[in-house]
């Protein structure tokens, strides 16, 4: 049945959109960005309307607003900033959706998108939270999971090292560690955000990367060394874990976010251990393996479901508020997967 005010007489006039007004120097401020009014989008052939329900605020936006082009285009300026997003389809142009569905696809900061079908993947509400196809069960559980298999294939008994450990990524790395037989540590900022790590994660330590000598607190957590690191954060926390690798350690590079406002890149570590140690140090990007998700999201969709494979959301209220919460994110101001609701999500 569709809901009430996804009825076409319903339908708001106006879209809801964030765009980007000018390039960050450094930490994003607000006045980078500008909220605008906009035409409702009208869905074409093959396409739907979807009303937004979730918004996910991921690191990577910090790169495509930058200007730089990496692996994929960056934003312009006055272009709606990319982001993936669960919905409800309002209107439906594509023989595969209904309206009342629920799906979820890569789109942008607004509230109505009209998207091609072929590019949703359809949510099943009884399946999981249909937030989860943002988290846990989408692109940053997806990237623990290629990291850990392809890269860092941590061996019963190992010590695997995680940082951002409290979030969207490291929370599932570390836990899917921990199933896999390692010792698990993770880093993370400040004493509740360990706290979560340790007793409600199940990791085996936590150190928080803002101690006094973080060097000494990892020695500690690690009495035999480290045998996988899965980067998230970069910086001193980095140059704290490199020198702790253990003779065949493995690096998993997935992202650097204290790296991510510089204005100039960072002096990297000296590379001689790397050959000393006979070390792997390897970078990837989930999007490249968008092919394996199915494999993904089998394994861990029934880990989901029976509570094996626990995360946390942080979620915001409101389109507006997704400038303020994104640069919240780039100082470490969220505390789980950061979400932005759109508007009221029917299956809660
Ligand atoms: N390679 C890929 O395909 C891929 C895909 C997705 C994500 N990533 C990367 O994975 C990492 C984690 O992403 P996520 O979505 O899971 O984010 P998240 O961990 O949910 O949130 C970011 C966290 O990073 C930490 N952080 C932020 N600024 C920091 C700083 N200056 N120093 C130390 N820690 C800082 C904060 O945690 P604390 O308060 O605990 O420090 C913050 O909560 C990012 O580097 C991201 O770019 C890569």
């Amino acid at each position: 049945m569709i809901r009430p005010e996804l009825m076409e007489t319903d339908m708001p006039e106006r879209n809801r959109q964030v765009v980007l007004k000018r390039r960050p120097s450094g930490l994003p401020v607000s006045e980078d960005f500008a909220i605008v009014d906009a035409p409702l989008p009208e869905p074409g052939a093959g396409e739907v309307l979807l009303r937004g329900i979730y918004l996910s605020l991921d690191p990577y936006m910090r790169g495509r607003i930058s200007g730089v082009r990496s692996y994929a285009r960056p934003t312009e300026i006055g272009e709606v900033i990319e982001g993936r997003v669960v919905g409800q389809v309002g209107r439906s142009n594509h023989p595969d959706f209904r309206e009342g569905d629920f799906a979820s696809g890569g789109y942008a900061w607004q509230l109505y998108s009209a998207v091609p079908g072929s590019g949703l993947l359809k949510l099943d509400p009884a399946e999981a939270p249909i937030s989860t196809a943002l988290g846990v069960l989408g692109m940053p559980g997806m990237t623990a999971y290629v990291g850990l298999s392809d890269i860092g294939q941590p061996k019963a008994g190992e010590t695997v090292v995680v940082s951002a450990a409290s979030g969207a990524v490291g929370a599932v790395a570390g836990q899917l560690a921990k199933q896999q037989g390692a010792r698990v540590v993770g880093i993370a900022g400040g004493a509740d955000k360990c706290r979560y790590v340790g007793e409600e994660l199940g990791f085996d330590a936590a150190v928080d990367h803002r101690s006094a000598d973080l060097g000494a607190a990892l020695d500690a957590a690690c009495p035999k060394g480290i045998d996988v690191y899965f980067e998230n954060v970069g910086g001193a926390v980095q140059q704290a874990v490199f020198p702790r690798l253990n003779d065949f350690g493995r690096m998993i590079m997935c992202g650097m976010i204290a790296e991510y406002n510089d204005k100039e890149p960072r002096p990297g570590p000296n590379l001689g251990a790397v050959v000393r140690k006979r070390l792997k140090i390897q970078g990837f990007i989930v999007s490249d393996q968008r092919h394996r998700y199915g494999e993904f999201r089998a394994m861990a969709a029934p880990l989901v479901k029976s509570g094996q494979l626990k995360y946390r959301e942080d979620i915001v209220d409101g389109l507006d508020y997704a400038p303020e919460a994104f640069i919240g994110l780039l100082q470490g101001r969220n505390f789980g997967k950061l979400l932005v609701r759109l508007s009221d999500d029917p299956t809660r």
